[in-house]
Order: C-alpha cells, then structure tokens, then sequence
C-alpha cells in the first residue's frame, strides 16, 4: 500500500516534469515542475503518556477514565504520546519527499484542565515541539500559527503582548523576520513572504481572536486591530503582484458536523468572508486547524460563483472523548503548488493506523489518498472543488461516501452520513457566509428531507 502510493505520487511527478504532453519545460530552467510544502496541525503532546497497568494513569489527557488499548503509538482517549510526534516528523523526513517550506498551525498542549496546567508549562510544550521540529527539520523554513490551546488559560489569547507571544517570538526567530517577530510580540499574528526571491507571502492569522470561548475580545469590533492589518497587507500584496497563503488554526466558516454553527463568532466569521472575497485574486490558498478532521470548503463569490479553496488539516493527536464514538487516525499532509502562479495542484494525504501501529509495535505512515486522484479532479481550483461538492451533493454519492471516510482519517469506515448530517457537510462546504448557509440548508436539506 504505502509502495503503490509512492509510485503513484513518482509516476505523476514524473508526468507532470516530463516534456512532450504539450507544455515543454523551458531546458535551462532548473526549477522544479512543482512546488510543494507540509501542513502539520494539532500535535497536542501529552508528557505524562506512558504505558501502565492502570489504564486511569496512562494519560492526564484521559481525565481519569480507563485509556482504551494504550500501544506505544498512542490512545484514543489520550493525546499524542512524544513517540508518536517524533514518528510523524521522522516519516515526513524520510518520505522522500522534496518541500520547500512547512505550515504548522498550532495547538501544542495537551487537553487537561486548565489547573493543570500554567503559562509555564505551556510555553514549555510549544518550546518542545518547535525544538523538535528544528532539530529533525534543521533547514526547513517553517511558518506557525498559534492555536487556541496555545495559550493559558486555554482560548484566552489576548488582543495586547503577553508572555506567550513573547515566548513564541523568541522561539520562532530563527524562522521569521524582524517585521514578523514585531507583529507575532504584539498581536499573535505575522506576514512574510516565502523567500525573498518567490512572489508568495505567508499571512499567518490569529484566529483564535474571534474563537466563541475568548472573552478578552468579547464586544470588540477589531481585536488587536488586525482586520485593519490584515487588508492593508492583502493591499500591498495585491500591489506587489504577490500571491498569498492564509494560515490559521480557528477557521472560517460552518463546522461540518452540525447544524448553522460557525468554527469562529459569526460576526467575525462574516468580517473575514468579507475581506477574503474582495482579495480572491490575490489569496491562492487558505489552511487550517482546530477541527481535528479533514474537510475542505470553497468560497464563493457574492453571485456564486467559486473564488477560494480553504483545506482544514486532520489533527496528529487521535485524542476523543468518551462519548464520542468516532476519532481521527493521526495524519500529515503535502502540498503541491506550481511554483510560477503559486496555484495549488494537489494534495497528498498521509496517515498512521493507529490501532495497526500499536498492533506492530512500529510506526508505518502511509499515503492515505490524493486529492485529484481518488476524486477524479483536475486540481485543486475552486471551480474544480466546487464542481467536486455538486456531485457530493447527490443522492448515494460514492464521492461523498470517501469523503466522509477520509473526514475522520480512515478511523472507520463503515461510519454512514446521510440526510441531515450530510446536508450539514455539504453546506459547510459550499457556504461560508450566512446568506448562502441558509440558501443552502433549504437547497439541500429542505429539498432532501422536507
Ligand atoms: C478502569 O478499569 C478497571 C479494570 O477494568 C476498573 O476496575 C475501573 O473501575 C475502571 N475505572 C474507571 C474510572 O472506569
Ligand atoms: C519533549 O518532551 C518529551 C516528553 O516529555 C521528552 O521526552 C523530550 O526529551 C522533550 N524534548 C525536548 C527537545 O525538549
Ligand atoms: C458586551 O456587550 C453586552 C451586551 O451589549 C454586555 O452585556 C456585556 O457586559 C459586554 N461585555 C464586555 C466585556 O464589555
Ligand atoms: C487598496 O487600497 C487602495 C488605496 O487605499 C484602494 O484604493 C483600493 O480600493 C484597495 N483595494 C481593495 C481591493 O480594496
Ligand atoms: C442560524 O443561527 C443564527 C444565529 O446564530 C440564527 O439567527 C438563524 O436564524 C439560524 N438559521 C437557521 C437556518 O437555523
Ligand atoms: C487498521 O489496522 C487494523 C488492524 O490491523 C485493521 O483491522 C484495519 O482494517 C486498518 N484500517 C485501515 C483503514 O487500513
Ligand atoms: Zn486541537
Ligand atoms: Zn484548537
């Protein structure tokens, strides 16, 4: 399986280098046919993982209850154990694979009451994982973003400096430049383009600003001013005739799992959708976090008409609840852009069976799917994602039956999403405002299931 998908990969990239299918390579160019970059999202280590008879006291990320079949990869019911974050970053390493930069977009600590943790130990975690990360990936330039539980207490990241961005700045100067590590100190959030040779720029956002549980921005029309920030930079870049890739842990948009509620406040969510609209040109891509699971959404235009494809990452931690039956299996993901225009041709899912790894007492990461393979699509366009959400829309789609499977990371697939959960998925694909939410949720739901 992880041999076929890595021919699979090398076939394509092999076609999409070679001369002679009517697009010849200019010869003394030497870059190459595609560029391509890691998004890494929600490692949440958790230091107390270990194995021991007393399943209560396997993980403090359990809060208590019995572990379910604790393995040296990890448990459902508990966050990443150290060894699995290492296994994830010395597969991305030894994949072969050629990236030119890393997203990573935030939460680090592990989910535990907040009295057990402090501003210390959660500095300490974000320090471990950035110097993981610097020491397997020592020339990689990599951009984070800070999530929600990247801060103590957790969601309450707040719109003036603190000590954590002023931890996270220092820790993540050897990636970032001065005017970065100004905005990161002040405000949580930063821009900077790529290298100074390509024409992208990196806005990593601080979403966590308009998160529902954070009442330091409660009432505030502008937290930390970078909405404002946020257009001025989207302007000049516009001016610039450079392309964008916004990344953020909260996304913008529906949550896909129920019904008319968005992953940030909807005020804010509206703001975003605004301003993201009006600079469709210049964004080529938007990443996030947060949601632990896979899914994608395409924005649209105020006609309708499809301008921006956003990709939410599956998290590295499998970590559930008790009452939830479904998780994720922990999962990494690749990126393939062309390195002229910046626009996103492909992505490759990688993922660890979980239960598997800690059946073998080893790690063996494998390609899980690619996109435009396993959907039959060109790339990953908006008019290509959009045209990809009409046929999930349909009746018994075999499309949407993948998707839903890939959703939790291939954790089970005879999990079912029809009806209503399915109408739910569908809109939070196609609809990221209110207006067409709605429009949607009668399209599809009312329609379907009157
Ligand atoms: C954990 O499992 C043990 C052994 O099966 C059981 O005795 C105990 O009651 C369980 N604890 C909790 C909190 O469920
Ligand atoms: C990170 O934390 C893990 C688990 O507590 C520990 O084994 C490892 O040595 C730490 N690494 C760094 C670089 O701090
Ligand atoms: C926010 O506004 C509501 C209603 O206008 C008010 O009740 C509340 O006290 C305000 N909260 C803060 C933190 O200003
Ligand atoms: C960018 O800024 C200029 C100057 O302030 C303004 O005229 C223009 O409308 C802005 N562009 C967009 C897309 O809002
Ligand atoms: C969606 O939620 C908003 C409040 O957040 C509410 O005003 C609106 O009526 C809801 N719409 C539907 C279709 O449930
Ligand atoms: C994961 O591994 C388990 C145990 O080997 C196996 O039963 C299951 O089918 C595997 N899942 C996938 C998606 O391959
Ligand atoms: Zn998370
Ligand atoms: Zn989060």
């Amino acid at each position: 399986m992880a041999l076929l998908g890595a021919l699979v990969c090398c076939l394509l990239l092999a076609w999409r280098g070679s001369p002679g299918f009517g697009l010849p390579l200019a010869p003394e160019s030497s870059a190459p046919a595609v560029g391509q970059f890691w998004h890494v999202t929600d490692l949440h280590l958790d230091p107390t993982y270990h194995i021991t008879d007393d399943h209560t006291k396997v993980c403090a990320s359990s809060k208590g209850v019995n572990a379910s079949n604790p393995g040296p990869f990890g448990d459902v019911l508990c966050d990443s154990p150290y060894h699995l974050i290492l296994s994830a970053f010395d597969f991305i390493k030894n994949s072969g694979q050629e990236a030119s930069f890393m997203i990573w977009t935030g939460d680090s600590p592990p989910h535990v009451p907040v009295h057990e943790l402090s501003t210390d130990s959660v500095i300490n975690v974000i320090a471990n994982m950035t110097t993981t990360i610097q020491s397997v990936f020592p020339n990689l330039q990599v951009f984070p973003a800070l999530g929600n539980h990247d801060y103590w207490p957790q969601d309450q990241l707040p719109v003036v400096t603190s000590k954590v961005y002023n931890a996270v700045a220092n820790l993540w100067e050897p990636w970032l430049d001065e005017e970065a590590i100004h905005t990161l100190r002040k405000g949580g959030f930063y821009s900077q383009k790529v290298s100074p040779n390509l024409n992208l720029r990196i806005i990593s956002l601080n979403t966590n600003l308009y998160y529902g549980p954070n009442i330091m921005t409660l009432n505030q029309t502008d937290p930390a001013n970078q909405f404002e920030w946020l257009e001025k930079t989207l302007n000049t870049s516009q001016q610039n005739k450079e392309k964008v890739y916004i990344i953020a842990h909260i996304p913008v948009g529906y949550v896909p799992h129920s019904r008319n509620i968005t992953a940030m406040r909807e005020l804010y969510n509206e703001k975003l959708i605004d301003i993201f609209r009006r600079y469709s040109n210049v964004i080529a891509g938007q990443f996030y976090g947060h949601t632990h699971r896979d899914s994608i959404m395409v924005l649209s235009d105020k006609k309708g008409g499809p301008v921006n494809s956003l990709f939410v990452a599956p998290a590295v931690t499998p970590v559930k609840s008790v009452a939830e039956k479904l998780t994720n299996n922990p999962g990494v993901r690749l990126f393939q852009y062309d390195p002229h225009d910046y626009k996103l041709l492909d992505m490759l899912q990688y993922y660890l069976n979980l239960t598997d790894a800690n059946l073998k007492g080893e790690s063996d990461w494998k390609l899980e799917y690619m996109l435009t393979q396993t959907y039959d699509i060109e790339d990953l366009q908006p008019k290509s994602l959009y045209a990809l959400a009409k046929q999930f829309a349909v009746l018994d789609s075999e499309q949407f039956i993948k998707y839903y499977n890939y959703f939790f990371v291939s954790y089970d697939s005879s999990a079912i999403c029809n009806g209503e959960c399915k109408s739910y998925h569908v809109c939070a694909i196609m609809s990221l405002d209110r207006i067409s939410y709605e429009d949607c949720l009668k399209q599809y739901y009312i329609k379907h299931y009157p």
